[in-house]
Parts: C-alpha cells; structure tokens; sequence
C-alpha cells in the first residue's frame, strides 16, 4: 500500500529486518543507486545450478560474464525484430478481441492480457502453432502458486527447448531460437544450459510482467474518466500512458541483490551476504522525484520511473513490452471507447508481493 511505503521512505535510507536479516531500500535514488552499483552489489541470489536455468541466467549473472552474455542476445534480441513484430501484434490483438466478444462483457485479462504476451513470443521463437497451447499452460503455471509445479514446469521446458535448440542447429528458421544461435556461434559465449535458460527467461521475464502492464493500464484509466477521454481524441498520447501506468502500477514491484562485502552504505552497516530488497513501486511513488506522485497522470513529462529496473541489467525486453502494451492500448480504445467496468466485487490482485497485477477484470462497453 502506498502509505505504508511513503512510511519506510521517511524513515531512513534502508530499512534492516531483524528477524530474517535483510535490509529494504524505498527510495528513489537509493533504489536506482543499488543497480547502478554492481561492484558492490551482486545478482546472484542464489548459487548457479543445473537444475534451475532460471538461477543461471543472465538475470542472476554479475560482470564480466554478464557483458559476454548480454553482448551475444542483445544481438538477437534487436529493436529491428522487435519493430517487424508491430504488423502482426496489432492483428492479434484485434483478433483476440473478436474471439472475446468486444460487444458485450469481456475480462481483460484472460480476454486480452494474457494471451497477448505469449502468443507474441511463441510466434518470435517459431514454436509450432501445435504446441502453443503447452506454452500457454507453462506461462500459466508459472505464476500459479504451487512451487512444486513450477520446478516440474522448468524441467518440462527446460527439455522442450533442448529439442528446439537441436532441431534449429539442423535447420535455421528466421526466429529468435535461430538468431540467438548463430548470435552465439562466433565467441561461443553461452553453454547450452545458458541457452536453455535464456529460452526460458524470455518466458518467465516477459509474460505476466506484460500482462500485467496490459491490464493495469485499464485499470488505472477505468478510474480516470478525463484521461481516457483525451486519449480517445488524442491516440498519440497512448506511450506516455503506458509509461505512467508503469510508474503507477509497476509491474515488478521488488527486485534483489546480495551484498558483496562489508560496507556502509548511505550510512548503514552492510554486511557481506545480506539480502537487500529493492522497492520499485515504492521508489517509482517517490515525492522527492515525482510532483504528486499519488495522481495518475499521462502528461507526466519527465518521468523516470524504474519499471524496468536500471543500469547493466535494464530490461531486454522493455521495447517489445512497450509496443505490446500500446497495442492492446490503442485496439481497446477503438473497440470498446465506453468501457467501463460494472462488477461489484471487489478487485482481487495476483498473490505476490513481488508483482504487482490482477486476477481478473471484467469491463463492459457501455451504450451511451
Ligand atoms: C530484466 C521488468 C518485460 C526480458 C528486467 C528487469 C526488470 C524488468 C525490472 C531488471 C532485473 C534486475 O535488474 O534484476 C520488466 C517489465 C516488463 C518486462 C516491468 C513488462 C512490462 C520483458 C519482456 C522480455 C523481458 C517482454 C522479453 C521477452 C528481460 C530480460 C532481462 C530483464 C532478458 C534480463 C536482462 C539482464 O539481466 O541483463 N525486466 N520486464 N522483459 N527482462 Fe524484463
């Protein structure tokens, strides 16, 4: 809740929890300060393992072998594949909104917010229509709440991609498995667990972030009348929106890093090991970097909010989320210009401190 962060952010740089031994950081330039600071502060949480890709990806990877790996999908992961995926995310969208029923009653996330996402990135990696639905259920499964679950579904995908990468080194596609591949060739830089795990980031990192920026959206502008009206006027005003829904309503609410050795930071006593949490949503409601930062506005002009997180690990897939969003955006403004949302049931989050979303949120288009 917000003024239970606005309470940390006054009460000091980082907050230490006795009990489990972890310091919180909530503001602004604390928070951005931790992931400029890799030297002191590390991304590996846990020790790297074969049995979670997940821990040895680049998420979790410190410099210098995260330039190396950063380098080699970067490459494959361009703004220009990124670009050439606009044309058909659009005709998705408008599909998947066909297929919902855009007259009458629709729940945005199941309707448009989920599948967008991973519909999208099957379609970039060239998975085979027949097995979309097995994608489906992975990303569903992955922010289910069942941890045993979810280490059965890492192994699953873990041996589906095993196959795909074999079967794209026998014969290339024009796909992001592809890309990634020859990307890889010249140095070498990533072993195959490395390669597995990045297949599988892309899942776990971008889907329910994406979604839930999608819905978010909705439901930061259901409740702000005028700037909806404005955006119908004005569609050029769709990005700014969506940043200010990614400030409002982060996505990734926490992130974390280990602490390297004993220093003081900001003046507090930080030793080596020590978990330090990271608030985003809280840094990103910051009054000493937002003017009104509890107003949700889409003329926010500079805005900086850290919704994609900041320095060498900055989100890879913050240009495809962005044109996702804006997309879905732009198809429910032309749509379903009156939605509005006519449920009396109170709105039920996701249950995760860590991501910020929704279980469901039913709209209708209201007849005027
Ligand atoms: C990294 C947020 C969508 C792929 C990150 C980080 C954040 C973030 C905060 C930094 C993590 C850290 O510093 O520890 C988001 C949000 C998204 C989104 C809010 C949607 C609204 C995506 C998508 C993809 C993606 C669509 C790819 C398909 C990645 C990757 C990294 C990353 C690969 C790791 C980069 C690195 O370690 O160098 N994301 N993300 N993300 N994201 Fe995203």
């Amino acid at each position: 809740p917000l003024s239970w962060f606005k309470q940390q952010r006054s009460a000091g740089t980082a907050v230490f929890n006795e009990e489990h031994q972890y310091w919180s950081v909530f503001g602004h330039e604390g928070v951005k300060n931790i992931h400029t600071d890799f030297e002191h502060f590390s991304s590996q949480i846990q020790p790297p393992s074969d049995d979670s890709p997940i821990d040895s990806s680049i998420l979790r990877t410190d410099p210098p072998r995260h330039k190396l790996m950063r380098a080699t999908v970067a490459r494959a992961f361009t703004s220009r594949v990124i670009e050439q995926m606009e044309s058909s995310i659009e005709r998705l969208a408008g599909e998947l909104l066909d297929q919902a029923g855009s007259a009458g009653r629709l729940d945005i996330v199941s309707g448009i917010a989920n599948p967008l996402p991973v519909t999208v990135i099957a379609e970039m990696m060239g998975i085979p229509q027949g097995d979309r639905e097995l994608f489906k259920k992975w990303s569903d499964d992955l922010v289910g709440n069942d941890p045993a679950r979810q280490m059965q579904c890492q192994e699953e995908m873990a041996l589906y991609f095993k196959d795909i990468l074999k079967s794209r080194r026998a014969q290339p596609g024009n796909d992001l498995i592809t890309a990634l591949i020859e990307a890889n060739v010249g140095g070498g830089t990533l072993s195959e667990i490395e390669l597995i795990g990045f297949c599988i980031l892309l899942l776990v990192a971008g889907n329910e972030t994406t979604s839930n920026l999608i819905s978010s959206s909705i439901l930061c502008l259901e409740s702000a009348p005028e700037a909806w009206e404005q955006l119908l006027k004005d569609n050029s005003l769709i990005p700014s929106a969506i940043e200010e829904t990614l400030r409002y309503c982060s996505p990734v609410q926490i992130l974390e890093r280990r602490v390297k050795a004993d220093m003081q930071w900001a003046g507090n006593p930080f030793k080596e090991g020590q978990l330090v949490l990271t608030y985003i949503g809280s840094a990103n409601h910051d009054e000493r970097v937002f003017d009104e930062p509890e107003r949700f506005n889409i003329h926010r002009r500079p805005n900086p909010h850290l919704a994609f997180g900041h320095g060498i690990h900055f989100c890879l897939g913050a240009v495809l989320a962005r044109l996702e969003a804006r997309i879905a955006l732009k198809a429910l403004l032309n749509r379903l210009p009156r939605l509005r949302r006519t449920d009396n049931q109170p709105l039920e989050r996701l249950d995760s401190s860590m991501m910020f979303g929704l279980k469901r949120f039913i709209i209708e288009n209201a007849v005027r």
